[in-house]
């Protein structure tokens, strides 16, 4: 059992087979897919994904590059959509640091008001952070986030980072980056981070793993991602997505 913990599947790359594709995933081992939201457009979409799949869960929020677009009436929004039975989390939300647009100043405020949208919905949160890691940490404490929970999705920092965000509670969105040849500290962090923190995500349709980097993602592609993670813990195909899914499902508190 595969728990895809974060794809894109409102991308328009995926508007001429995305039916058919999504539902091929459950014969293919994949059970369940979270698909976050990015923008208000894309949770609209999201929520649209939801009611016409029971397998597809939804993470409303809007990510850092995107915050330009967000206001009070917007916030309030996002709100609302969170209480809908299948929305498990607020997310994508963050800082992203290589991208310059909006500034900073901009993307820390949406971000702190979003984790407190989480904190007042009782969600766990979805963080991405981009060369970003000092300034993520210092917001996430400031906000209490060890009581709000989340992942930290596509974690791409190290070890010692990695430390920070287990210290917090957190989970580590793990994709394709960790088939990649020159992902030497992923791969030292995810050796460092237990088992029981790992979730499987892919960010389709980016971030395809080996030998597929390059093409449009799916949660096709898991299996790849799937095998990495367990030859670097010693351990089977079969635990790595038995774990990796318990582990969601406590997170998104899906049964
Ligand atoms: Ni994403």
């Amino acid at each position: 059992m595969i728990f895809e913990s974060h794809a894109h599947y409102d991308d328009e790359v995926f508007d001429e087979d995305r039916d058919r594709l999504l539902l091929s995933l459950r014969e293919n081992g994949i059970e369940y897919v979270l698909n976050v939201g990015s923008s208000i457009e894309n949770c609209r979409r999201t929520l649209a994904l939801m009611e016409r799949y029971p397998f597809v869960y939804g993470a409303m929020g809007v990510h850092p590059s995107e915050t330009e677009e967000l206001n009070e009436e917007k916030l309030a929004w996002l709100k609302e959509q969170c209480a809908a039975p299948k929305v498990v989390a607020v997310g994508e939300i963050g800082l992203d640091y290589h991208w310059k647009e909006p500034e900073a100043s901009v993307q820390k405020l949406w971000f702190e008001r979003q984790l407190a949208l989480a904190g007042e919905v009782g969600l766990p949160v979805i963080i991405h952070s981009r060369d970003a890691a000092k300034d993520t940490l210092d917001i996430l404490r400031a906000n209490r986030a060890e009581k709000i929970g989340g992942v930290i999705h596509c974690f791409s920092y190290t070890k010692e980072i990695a430390r920070e965000y287990l210290e917090m509670g957190y989970y580590f969105g793990i994709g394709g980056v960790i088939t990649f040849k020159n992902a030497k500290k992923l791969k030292e962090a995810v050796q460092y981070i237990p088992m029981d923190r790992i979730l499987l995500e892919t960010d389709s349709p980016y971030l395809a793993p080996e030998p597929n980097r390059g093409m449009r993602n799916s949660s096709l592609n898991l299996p790849y991602v799937v095998q990495e993670i367990a030859a670097l813990k010693g351990i089977s195909c079969e635990e790595v997505e038995k774990i990796t899914g318990d582990n969601a499902k406590k997170l998104f508190r899906v049964k």
